[in-house]
């Protein structure tokens, strides 16, 4: 059995937050400061080429294609995608093309190019660790991402939104370059219908040497820590326990759905993990969902976890990929105390509740939700179906509703979805200009949004990602030990550490 305990764990996981919240600036600058900084793999192919559209300011998307180990494929990306002088005003984003299970090898390459470039920026300029984070509900970029990361020298990938017992083995087989195979759920499929990744088919004659990076899981119950521990595919390394009070998706309730007077799940004693069930599986595992405060550290610590898992803290510092016009007023309006976020059921097309923050301008208002002409052109969360004629079809319950209804699937299940696709892009300022309206962001928070804020901002209107870590580390340093390594890892630059 292979334990990490010769391996310094991080305190503080600062939690993969889709899209790009958890970009490779954040996630370097936690790493810095001495934690364990995590990108966000969701749809960071779509976020890699835009950034390119718009010029890539700061130069950064094609330092990372000088160092992308397929030199053709860095110069096909640029080609297709870069504007030197950026887009036009209103013009709209090109997009990339849509994922199938076949799969195309110009959406394999960019895929492994998008996460290799996001790792590679998070590891510049320190020897820290570095992880990235994939929902297992988005299946089909899954491989090809994965490579691209480890690629990059990737030392974590944690995963959940779902069970990623082939994970752990996906990991074994792309470090040693061997060919990795992933089954897919297809609504209605009987036989297993697979995803597959060979690396010498990029690598013909001579494969790179790579690491396999650490498998984290991430879950809601000790049951599910239970089957990772004994039934995955591989070793998993260890475990983030994540409550439904936590930003971004949350598991639905055990058993029948109930809701309460305002609509949001009911939760009970029965979604509470059994901590000591996951302790004695002798893994190291993090708490997540309202644990980032000094309190929540020291519980976590006393339950035996190594540490916490932290979003919600993260995503508004300065250092977020967040749009900094959302990142300032949800920070005003939480430290005056005015903070709403609804745990929505309806909202996204995986069906799990989603939280969505009350903000003026984005998709949490029912009137910007009526008013958007539905369209799905980035397609990550569309189910795959088999269809009579036995060939696989792809639908979205965020998609037009009559597109939905003729590709076969239940109108009940179209009702109150958001295309969270083209929403989270938008709430990182790339969101697609539409003649019918540009796309509107949505935000997404943890439960304890407000006290969070307050606790760290205090009087200011912004803060760091060092003053979140000294914050949670108060009670166990006493001292604002990250800020002083976050310094000391700025002072050089970027692309003085590239050429180092
Ligand atoms: C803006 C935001 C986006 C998130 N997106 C993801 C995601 O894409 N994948 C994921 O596993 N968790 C996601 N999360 C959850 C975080 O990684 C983390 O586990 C959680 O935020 C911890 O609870 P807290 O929000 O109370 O700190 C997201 C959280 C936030 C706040």
């Amino acid at each position: 059995m292979r334990i990490m305990d010769s391996v310094k764990l991080p305190e503080i996981i600062q939690g993969g937050m889709g899209v790009a919240v958890s970009n490779w600036t954040l996630a370097r600058a936690v790493a810095s400061a001495g934690q364990l900084g995590v990108v966000s793999s969701t749809g960071i192919d779509t976020v890699f080429i835009r950034r390119l559209q718009d010029g890539d300011p700061g130069r950064h998307m094609r330092l990372a294609l000088d160092h992308f180990p397929l030199p053709e494929i860095s110069e096909r990306i640029l080609k297709k995608y870069f504007r030197e002088e950026g887009r036009a005003e209103g013009e709209p984003y090109k997009c990339a093309p849509m994922g199938s299970v076949e799969g195309s090898r110009e959406w394999e390459e960019l895929l492994m190019a998008a996460n290799f470039a996001e790792v590679f920026l998070a590891k510049l300029g320190h020897a820290r660790s570095v992880g990235i984070n994939l929902l297992e509900k988005i299946q089909i970029p899954t491989l090809p991402s994965l490579y691209g990361a480890v690629l990059a020298g990737v030392d974590y990938v944690l995963m959940g939104a779902g069970i990623p017992r082939a994970i752990p083995g996906v990991l074994d087989r792309l470090s040693s370059g061997a060919e990795a195979l992933l089954k897919l759920d297809v609504k209605g499929a009987s036989e297993n219908i697979l995803s597959r990744f060979n690396p010498s088919r990029y690598f013909p004659d001579h494969l790179p040497e790579l690491k396999r990076p650490r498998f984290l899981g991430i879950i809601t119950s000790h049951v599910l820590a239970q089957t990772l521990a004994t039934k995955a595919d591989g070793y998993v390394d260890g475990f983030v326990v994540e409550g439904p009070t936590a930003g971004g998706h949350n598991a639905p309730p055990r058993g029948a759905l109930l809701l309460d007077d305002k609509g949001e799940p009911i939760y009970g004693p029965r979604d509470e993990p059994d901590i000591a069930k996951i302790r004695d599986l002798g893994r190291p595992f993090w708490m997540a969902g309202s644990y980032g405060t000094p309190e929540g550290l020291a519980l976590a610590k006393d339950m035996g976890a190594a540490g916490v898992q932290v979003g919600t803290a993260f995503a508004f510092c300065n250092e977020s990929g967040m749009r900094p016009d959302a990142k300032s007023s949800i920070i005003e309006s939480c430290r005056k105390g005015i903070s709403r976020v609804f745990t929505d059921v309806r909202a996204s097309p995986t069906g799990f509740p989603f939280k969505v923050f009350d903000l003026e301008g984005t998709m949490s208002e029912e009137s910007e939700y009526k008013e958007r002409r539905r369209v799905c052109d980035l397609g990550y969360l569309r189910h795959v179906f088999k269809k009579e004629d036995g060939s696989l079809g792809y639908r979205c319950p965020a998609e037009p509703v009559d597109a939905y209804v003729r590709k076969g699937g239940d109108i009940a299940d179209t009702e109150g979805r958001k295309c969270l696709c083209n929403g989270l892009l938008a709430t990182i300022g790339l969101g697609q200009k539409r003649k019918s309206g540009d796309e509107k962001p949505i935000v997404t928070v943890g439960d304890r949004v407000a006290e969070t804020i307050q606790a760290i901002a205090g009087e200011r209107s912004s803060y760091s990602a060092a003053d979140v870590i000294n914050h949670i580390r108060a009670k166990v340093c006493g001292q604002p030990k990250a800020e002083k390594q976050e310094q000391a890892a700025s002072t050089a630059t970027i692309l003085h550490d590239a050429r180092c």
